[in-house]
């Protein structure tokens, strides 16, 4: 039996399969095949692609929401939903679904959406045991989750719901209509936000509090932000101002739910998932309440599509990394990368299995040496993304403490789920933001190509880390396949390795 969990139709759809050992054979984003950045469909490419790595014809499908109880909610807050949302098939695509259904007598099961959330972190961790936290914009009505999940006897996965938050009031949400206040696109830009909040101040924080927050306590909000604030909201503040505030306060209301949750549920173990668990700014403030705490790499929706195949599976899955994707065929090219950061300080690779999750861990990178003043300029040239932003590090993990306070609760963070304090800012500018901290991906010794990659170039330059940013042509998803790669060093110059 191959277990295909799908997330679709609200925005970045996702397709994952398991098969009956647990193992996961393929997790991938439709963006990165229709190279539409977020589409919310899932296209005939990624389908042939998963279906190329199942090993049984024997299929349950999994459907990562339920689209009647969605439509409800919609119909309340005063949505107009199309009846043809009401319908998993047409929400999936019913020419997809006859592709993927061939062999399975036709059933979608679906899954409440938190739930999905919840299993796609509870069974990708390593614990017997966890609480379980889910903060997004929006479910069918959750926003906000908290769960008891342990494996019983037969070593099923199992799920309680101990305390819920319902639409509207949601942390997700006021981060998106504060993302669309200061002019970026909502369920897109948020960590642009992020990034922006460490060059303003928070002398107006109370003003926004008072105009938004109706409790810390409750997480409860004066107004529905689903439709977003009015475009001179808080006109006097300045934008970098706005998303210090904001964030400050997502912290705040994030930490509240942790703290509820830990008094509900007597677990040592923080599973912990949703869209908000992107904010790895936040999460650096989880280590006050949890010792053990598990993110996965994609804790978003299309994260979901493998939450959705976990319940199918019911059981612990096999995890071992995020490179899970659409491969490209041949060995990781260490020598090839190293000959080229040693003559131009830059290159791209896009080699072995594409992440699964927004960030790029080494399999579809843009790879610098992080050394000196005038690198950043020369990925931002390339990037040409906003200044202010700097790129994030790799680093060998043995070597993490030596440069990097990591926060408490993370002695690793290998799937840049975290923020840490810079101890040499000054000898690695482009890795480092305003703030002085660095978003970290450290990288264990697991036998990857990146993991090579690192270990050789630390013995050549004594350096341990490099600089690493997604592989993407500019308004388009990753790097997925060959051609992507070709296009990208044809557009911008830069050599990509294959
Ligand atoms: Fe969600």
């Amino acid at each position: 039996m191959n277990y295909i969990g799908i997330s679709s139709g609200f925005h970045d759809a996702a397709l994952s399969v398991i098969d009956d050992n647990g193992n996961i054979l393929f997790a991938g984003h439709s963006e990165r095949y229709s190279k539409h950045k977020h589409d919310k469909h899932l296209s005939m490419g990624i389908v042939e692609d998963a279906l190329s790595h199942c090993n049984s014809k024997d299929i349950e499908i999994h459907y990562y929401e339920r689209p009647w109880m969605k439509f409800l909610r919609q119909i309340r807050s005063g949505e107009k939903p199309k009846l043809s949302s009401l319908l998993v098939k047409d929400t999936i695509g019913t020419g997809l679904l006859h592709k993927l259904q061939d062999g399975c007598g036709g059933k979608v099961h679906t899954h409440n959406h938190h739930l999905s959330h919840a299993a796609a972190g509870f069974q990708t961790s390593p614990y017997d045991d966890a609480t379980v936290v889910v903060i997004d914009a929006i479910g069918e009505f959750d926003t906000i989750s908290i769960w008891n999940a342990y494996y019983d006897k037969n070593g099923i996965a199992t799920y309680k719901k101990l305390w819920t938050k319902k639409y509207p009031d949601s942390i997700g949400l006021f981060y998106s209509a504060m993302t669309e206040r200061v002019g970026l696109r909502p369920l897109d830009e948020e960590y642009i936000l992020m990034g922006m909040a460490a060059y303003g101040t928070s002398k107006s924080i109370d003003k926004m509090s008072t105009a938004l927050i109706e409790s810390y306590k409750d997480i409860t909000f004066k107004d529905n932000l689903h439709t977003g604030v009015s475009t001179d909201f808080l006109e006097d503040v300045d934008e970098m101002s706005i998303a210090t505030n904001t964030q400050l306060i997502a912290e705040q209301l994030i930490m509240n739910v942790i703290s509820k949750a830990k008094m509900l549920s007597v677990s040592k173990n923080l599973v912990y998932g949703g869209g908000v668990a992107l904010n790895c700014l936040a999460n650096r403030l989880l280590g006050d309440y949890y010792e053990n705490i598990w993110i996965m790499p994609n804790p978003g929706d299309a994260g979901s599509s493998l939450g959705a195949a976990c319940l199918g599976y019911r059981k612990r899955v096999n995890w071992s990394d995020s490179f899970i994707g659409h491969c490209i065929e041949g060995s990781y090219p260490t020598n090839d990368i190293l000959d080229r950061l040693l003559s131009d300080r830059i290159v791209g690779v896009a080699s072995g299995r594409a992440e699964f999750g927004p960030r790029a861990l080494g399999n579809r990178s843009l790879l610098a040496d992080p050394r000196g003043q005038e690198i950043k300029d020369k990925v931002n040239e390339i990037k040409r993304r906003q200044k202010f932003r700097p790129f994030a590090p790799v680093i060998l993990e043995e070597y993490v403490d030596d440069y990097f306070d990591m926060p408490r609760g993370f002695n690793n963070s290998r799937y840049m789920q975290v923020i840490a304090r810079c101890r040499h800012p000054q000898l690695f500018p482009a890795i480092v933001h305003h703030d002085g901290t660095s978003r970290v991906q450290t990288v264990p010794k697991d036998g990857s190509g990146i993991r090579e990659l690192l270990e050789k170039w630390y013995i050549l330059t004594g350096c341990p880390m490099l600089l690493n940013t997604s592989l993407n042509i500019r308004g388009e998803p990753m790097v997925n396949d060959r051609e992507d790669a070709d296009r990208f060093e044809k557009l911008y110059n830069v050599k990509v390795i294959s």
